[in-house]
């Protein structure tokens, strides 16, 4: 069993980011917490909780005290192995902060470091600089931390070989277990600012093999190094829960998000809506997915339209053929592999 848990609250909002998350409303952090934590334990879990991912938005933003009462609920009700993820900015990381929720039982934290150089922080409108975020990791390691994310974003009209081969200076002096390279996406409301952009596969491509050169192997897309157990579960497509506002969630065919305004889900934490999925919207996913990491696709899942179309693709060498399953060694190919694969 997998959970989610959305925390809404930033810092400072970030011109790029569409992810629900607001800085002005930090005066009702606690009435959130208490619509979680209801949230939360409304759920009795037969199963035990393989992976739990706390993210944002910033969880670091809110004071670690205000967790207490979602672990006590869920610590008896996690697998020994448990992998327990929370996001966290440079800024609101500190060491007090990380051995808390260290303590909590967090044993993963991702950090949002985006860049090491500083026009391009400015350029992304971070509240960071880059000695903020080794003192971070610093802090996070002293507080017990040994799996560390960092998450950093290219495809910016900043970019250059030599700016990302600085990026990868940095990281290879952290001694961390794995880095997130998000290529800068601009979703419709942030249109008037597609000229922050630079999409350059030769970058792309340059910047994975550069990544791989220090030992963060590519399983995903955008993911290096030691794999996130919780990424992975929604590669394969397994059920998870996601509480909070705006978090998404899964059972079977269903897909539920909650409220996108905080006072509604304050006021009726269980108020969702809901998308009904049918078999060909999973298996798309699974195929969509699949191609995009190390999770590959079964052949059995493709139609038998698909399955011939990935046979071509196999004898071109584009995909692999392993055990009855496919799997893609481009993962910059996918959009066009999937897009091949489903055409009518
Ligand atoms: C949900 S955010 C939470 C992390 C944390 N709040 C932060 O920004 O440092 C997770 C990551 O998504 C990435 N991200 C956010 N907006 C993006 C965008 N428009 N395009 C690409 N990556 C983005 C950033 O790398 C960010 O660290
Ligand atoms: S701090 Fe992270 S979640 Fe918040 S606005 Fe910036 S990118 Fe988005």
């Amino acid at each position: 069993m997998h959970i989610y848990i959305h925390i809404p609250f930033c810092e400072s909002k970030c011109p790029y980011c569409a992810f629900g998350s607001h800085s002005d409303k930090f005066n009702i952090t606690k009435e959130y917490f208490k619509a979680l934590v209801k949230e939360i334990k409304s759920i009795k879990f037969k199963d035990k909780i393989s992976t739990i991912f706390i993210g944002g938005g910033t969880p670091s933003s809110v004071e670690a005290g205000l967790y207490d009462e979602i672990f006590e609920y869920l610590v008896p009700n996690l697998d020994i192995n448990c992998e327990i993820t929370s996001e966290a900015n440079p800024n609101s990381a500190n060491l007090n902060w990380l051995k808390y929720m260290r303590k909590l039982g967090v044993n993963r934290l991702s950090l949002g470091a985006q860049s090491f150089n500083e026009n391009k922080l400015k350029f992304l409108g971070r509240i960071h600089d880059s000695k903020r975020v080794f003192k971070a990791i610093k802090d996070a390691k002293i507080a017990g931390f040994t799996n560390i994310n960092v998450d950093i974003m290219y495809g910016t009209k900043l970019d250059t070989k030599a700016l990302l081969s600085s990026e990868i200076q940095a990281l290879n002096k952290l001694e961390i277990t794995h880095i997130s390279a998000y290529s800068l996406m601009l979703e419709s409301k942030f249109s008037s600012k597609k000229s922050y952009q630079k999409d350059s596969p030769i970058l792309a491509k340059y910047l994975i093999n550069s990544l791989e050169n220090i030992g963060f192997k590519q399983y995903e897309i955008s993911n290096f190094g030691q794999i996130c157990n919780h990424n992975l579960s929604y590669w394969r497509g397994d059920d998870y829960y996601g509480f909070g506002a705006y978090a998404v969630g899964t059972t079977g065919f269903k897909r539920y998000k909650g409220a996108t305004n905080l006072r509604s889900y304050i006021d009726n934490p269980f108020k969702k809506s809901i998308e009904i999925l049918n078999d060909e919207n999973k298996r798309d996913e699974r195929v969509f997915l699949g191609l995009r990491s190390c999770v590959g696709v079964d052949l059995l899942d493709l139609s038998l339209e698909m399955r011939q179309r990935a046979k071509i693709l196999i004898e071109e060498k584009k995909l692999i053929l392993e055990n009855e399953r496919i799997y893609n060694p481009n993962f910059l190919l996918a959009d066009e592999i999937f897009l091949y694969l489903s055409q009518p």
